[in-house]
């Protein structure tokens, strides 16, 4: 029979840098891997600024260099999404109490740097820093992290799920 899928939502405070990042490489990965199926996938921000835009045009650019495309149209955090997904990835530390203040739970909540492979399974752990008013070089630094934590994250929740 098949399986309700792992709601998984990716969340930054824009949703125009590292959550649509995020969100683009574990589609990539997974469709790669042909586990997309077992996914609900999404991102979103706890800002609604930019609600309805593309990604910033340098997320759009470091994923493009990496033969990944970026499909979000950013949007708000909403009440709904603490009922659909099960896991909240949250970019920073800020974000997560956001979320928490929000109405998320406790068990739903992770740093998204919790499933980088060069971290141990206990805190502290790093933020995935925003790169918005940065320079360049910040968003390949961002794609590094997005990568090692995705790919961590994707082998977590596929041990978990196979
Ligand atoms: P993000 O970066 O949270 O990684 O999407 C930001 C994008 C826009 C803004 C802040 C952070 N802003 O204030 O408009």
């Amino acid at each position: 029979m098949a399986r309700k899928p792992v709601g998984v939502l990716f969340v930054c405070l824009g949703n125009i840098c590292r959550s649509p990042l995020a969100e683009a490489i574990f589609l990539h990965k997974g469709r790669e891997r042909g586990v997309l199926d077992r996914f609900d996938v999404d991102s979103a921000g706890t800002g609604g600024w930019h609600e309805g835009e593309r990604a910033d045009p340098r997320t759009i650019e470091i994923a493009a260099r990496f033969g990944i495309e970026v499909p979000s149209r950013a949007r708000k955090v909403r009440a709904e999404d603490y009922s659909r997904f099960d896991l909240l990835l949250a970019m920073d530390q800020a974000n997560m109490q956001d979320l928490l203040a929000g109405g998320a739970s406790e068990e739903q909540v992770r740093l998204m740097r919790s499933f980088d492979p060069q971290y141990s399974s206990t805190p502290p752990w790093p933020d995935v820093p925003d790169p918005y008013y940065g320079g360049d070089d910040g968003f390949l630094k961002v794609y590094r992290m997005l990568d090692a934590s995705v790919e961590g994250l994707l082998e977590a929740l596929t041990r978990d799920t196979a």
